[in-house]
């Protein structure tokens, strides 16, 4: 389903009046800045700046809604496919907000995460994350997470190994490996259970991005590119989310 922006707004309230609540997590796919950037005549770039000025608003939202964490596809390990141009553009941007925001996110209360493998971005860039990411550790008000260089399918890989290197040395049981178990081991272990993914753009996939951890999220696809995903957009998501009923796979 695609909701256009208006289209969120005069849903119904489920009958027992659906979740009711504030997700504890939200992911977000950021899609549509060329398409945005297109409509002007604008070259892609212009689309991705207007798209991290809407990150700032996102972030804003979301510490203002009380979202305890905020995870981000800023970057799939598929889009290593664009041009190269387009991929620094891509990491010039992100070096620039991490430089200029890293204060705005210490006042506002926000801690850092990063999932993926952001060393690829060589070590200058990685370097500079670690350091936000160790700064920002103790922060309280929102997680933010900032997927780089991530591939859900990898990440459920990974863990898998990790399992399988360690009933090689005797350390676990294979036969005790659960759903738990590999949840454990994703990158995400430490973040609760995620409770709503937002796409922006019009676009319905999923794109490789938390497949494990959308197993029972609310989706929710906007028409909208996100350099126009606002306040007003990320609102009427969380309102539109709070009217749905969350079965888990129950009655
Ligand atoms: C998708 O639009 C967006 C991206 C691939 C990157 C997202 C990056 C940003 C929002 C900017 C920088 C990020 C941070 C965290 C400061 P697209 O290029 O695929 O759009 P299209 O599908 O219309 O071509």
């Amino acid at each position: 389903m695609i909701l256009s922006p208006s289209a969120t707004e005069g849903s119904p309230p489920a009958a027992d009046g659906g979740a009711g609540a504030v997700p504890r997590h939200v992911a977000i796919i950021m899609d549509g800045n060329g398409r945005w950037a297109a409509r002007r005549g604008l070259p892609r770039v212009a689309g991705h700046r207007a798209g991290a000025e809407a990150v700032r608003k996102a972030i804003e939202v979301a510490a203002d809604r009380g979202v305890e964490v905020l995870t981000l596809y800023a970057f799939s390990s598929e889009n290593w496919r664009r041009s190269q141009d387009e991929i620094s553009d891509l990491t010039g941007l992100m070096r620039f907000y991490l430089e200029r925001e890293l204060a705005t996110l210490q006042r506002e209360g926000v801690k850092l995460k990063l999932i993926g493998e952001p060393s690829a971005f060589g070590s200058e860039l990685a370097a500079k994350l670690e350091r936000a990411v160790e700064q920002t550790a103790n922060n309280r008000r929102l997680t933010l997470v900032v997927a780089l260089n991530y591939g859900s399918r990898a990440e459920i890989a990974a863990a898998a190994r990790k399992l399988a290197e360690r009933s090689r040395a005797g350390e676990c049981d294979p036969a005790g490996i659960d759903e738990q178990a590999l949840g454990m081991e994703l990158q995400t272990a430490d973040l609760p259970e995620l409770d709503l993914l937002i796409r922006t753009s019009g676009e319905v996939r999923l794109s490789n991005f938390l497949l494990w951890q959308a197993a029972y999220a609310e989706l929710i696809f906007l028409d909208t590119f996100w350099p126009d995903f606002d306040e007003a957009a990320f609102g009427e998501a969380l309102d539109h989310y709070a009217r749905r009923q969350r079965r888990f796979g129950g009655r």
